[in-house]
């Protein structure tokens, strides 16, 4: 029998969506399944529906087109999550009626490539006897099960293409200069693009910093003729005792949005050092363009999995990589926690033998 199945997205977008989708529609079409893009996130699958079938001449150029020709949706009736890596659980009445918005469109299995907000929505449509498998997308990396998520690599290409520009004009001003990263409440943006990007000091979530030991990096380095520095602060950054720094929470039962951290910062450390500083917020542009090569591989190989894990009929499962190869793990244990960046691990005790300021 011949296999509809649909691909959706939720949350954020990121790039490698595309890449993404070209890989589940061309490794379907190959077992000659139908694709259907669900345009809009997942409501798209309730009434009034809004789909698009994936014909195969319509996937050139996908692997490197960045956003995403479904689009997506991180509000609405499927928003489940609320905070730090938790999530609500959605009302059964929604799974019944994807169900029949499933039955409706011919639909055999779910494609739910999304962050752990909308695979925690997977999940709960697994539980609901939904058949569906999902794909890791964040530029965050904070999905658990996984090595990486696709998207991430990206988002630390752009960052350190910022530092690198950041660092020319900082020396050439003797300036402190801060670049304020996203990645919610994992630190891997920061800390990978902060080593990439060569930075003094790198503020991550999982380290909460101390103007003290900020400063005396910056001194130090002064000491040594070093009349600049390079800041990167993760969004989720938070000073000792104190609290994340957010720039809205427009929503009840909806998720603060981090953010602005880095003005803070910037300014005590000139008030404390008596340095010219300056910080640049780095925003959606992580998040724009053309996927990495490391995305666009990761992006094929999850597709791949998720067809492969379909044929199998292994659902509530994820697509996972892990270092030298792509298997999967259950939706369960991808959303049980945050990926966050480990204080034992080889990041941190690299960037310290190098005398990077980690703020602690
Ligand atoms: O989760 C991806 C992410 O880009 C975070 O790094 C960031 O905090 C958030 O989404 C921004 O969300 P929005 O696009 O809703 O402003």
């Amino acid at each position: 029998m011949t296999k509809r199945i649909g691909i959706v997205i939720g949350g954020g977008d990121c790039p490698g969506l595309n890449a993404v989708i070209r890989a589940v529609a061309k490794a379907a079409a190959k077992r000659g399944w139908e694709s259907l893009g669900i345009v809009g996130g997942y409501e798209g699958l309730l009434e009034p529906q809004h789909t698009r079938v994936l014909h195969y001449h319509e996937l050139d150029g996908l692997l490197t087109r960045g956003g995403t020709i479904l689009g997506t949706a991180n509000r609405g009736r499927f928003s489940a999550k609320t905070g730090h890596g938790e999530h609500r659980a959605l009302p059964p009445e929604l799974f019944e009626e994807t169900r029949r918005g499933m039955e409706k469109l011919g639909l055999t299995a779910l494609v739910a490539i999304g962050g752990d907000g909308s695979l925690s929505i997977a999940q709960q449509m697994f539980e609901a006897g939904i058949p569906v498998v999902g794909v890791p997308k964040t530029i965050d990396n904070d999905v658990a099960g996984t090595m990486l998520t696709f998207g991430y690599d990206s988002a630390v290409a752009c960052a350190t293409d910022a530092l690198d520009r950041l660092h020319t004009t900082a020396e050439s001003h003797q300036r402190v200069m801060l670049l304020e990263v996203m990645g919610r409440y994992a630190g891997w943006i920061a800390m990978s693009a902060g080593m990439a990007g060569g930075a003094d000091v790198i503020l991550i979530p999982e380290i909460p910093f101390t103007y003290e030991s900020i400063c005396a990096q910056i001194a130090e380095r002064e000491a040594r003729g070093r009349h600049f520095t390079i800041i990167v602060v993760a969004e989720g950054a938070r000073p000792l005792g104190g609290s994340f720094t957010t720039c809205a929470s427009d929503e009840m039962q909806r998720e603060a949005r981090l953010g602005g951290v880095s003005a803070y910062v910037a300014d005590e450390v000139a008030r404390r050092t008596g340095k010219e500083t300056r910080y640049v917020v780095l925003g959606h542009l992580q998040r724009g363009g053309t996927p990495t090569n490391i995305d666009r591989v990761l992006c094929t190989m999850f597709g791949a999995k998720a067809v492969d894990l379909i044929a199998t009929e292994q659902f509530g499962r994820m697509a996972a990589f892990f270092g030298d190869h792509v298997g999967s793990v259950t939706l369960a244990e991808a959303i049980r926690e945050l990926s966050t960046v480990p204080l034992d691990g080889s990041y941190v005790s690299s960037a310290r033998e190098l005398g990077i300021c980690l703020g602690d």
